[in-house]
């Protein structure tokens, strides 16, 4: 058996729920453009890059616009999100996140962060665990969104480790099968009804053990 020599999480959804202000922003941004955004609407948008994201939104909307106007209404949304997330602290932090981030710390495991959010890092330093990232990987690195597997691909080259011997966390389908594609162990953090194709599945990080890690 191949030995753990890293993990890599994603971030909203594993160790942020993140989730609900990303729907917040999106919801505003639908209402102004004049249609409504449901909670279930936003599923679809879980892992999904932000323009990728905006897209999704116009087609359920039905407005087309030009690039232009694009790039404009997806400034908008980050801004009404990065507002949203301005208070964001340590109390935000999934249960068993810290605990478990240092049980790998301890046990030499090194640790990357693999999202798609250009936000990552300033979300990490707001919660106060962002010491605790060998690597951070993020939207400013990545030119492909998941299901891709670069960003997980680039998270085991800056930490100097074979894909086969990294471990992912993944709330998201796309992610999970971009763990997948990138020949990683995938852990899926949510429900095995949507994360099937996930090697194992948890409800949250509090339910993980080296145990469980080392099966
Ligand atoms: C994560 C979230 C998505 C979000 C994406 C980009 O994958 O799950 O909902 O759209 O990051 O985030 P950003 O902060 O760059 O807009
Ligand atoms: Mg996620």
């Amino acid at each position: 058996m191949t030995p753990i020599k890293a993990c890599i999480f994603d971030l909203d959804g594993v160790i942020v729920d993140t989730a609900k202000f990303h729907y917040l922003a999106w919801k505003r941004l639908a209402n102004e453009l004049g249609f409504d955004f449901t909670e279930e609407d936003n599923e679809r948008l879980k892992g999904v890059s932000r323009m990728d994201s905006l897209n999704i939104l116009l087609e359920i909307g039905g407005v087309e616009v030009d690039d232009k106007v694009k790039d404009e209404l997806a400034r908008k949304k980050n801004e009404w999100y990065v507002e949203l997330i301005t208070h964001m602290d340590e109390k935000e932090i999934l249960p068993g996140t810290t605990e478990f981030l240092t049980l790998l710390k301890e046990n030499g495991i090194k640790i990357s962060l693999g999202s798609a959010s250009k936000n990552a890092k300033m979300i990490l330093e707001k919660i106060g665990i962002v010491h605790m990232f060998d690597a951070i990987i993020d939207g400013t690195d990545i030119t492909k969104a998941k299901p891709d597997p670069e960003v997980f691909l680039l998270g085991a080259k800056a930490l100097n480790v074979e894909p086969g011997e990294c471990i992912v966390f993944e709330d998201a389908v796309s992610g999970v099968e971009a763990a997948i594609s990138a020949g990683m162990y995938v852990v899926g953090i949510g429900s095995k009804e949507t994360l099937y194709k996930a090697n194992d599945v948890v409800k949250s990080l509090a339910d993980m053990t080296l145990d469980r890690l080392a099966k």
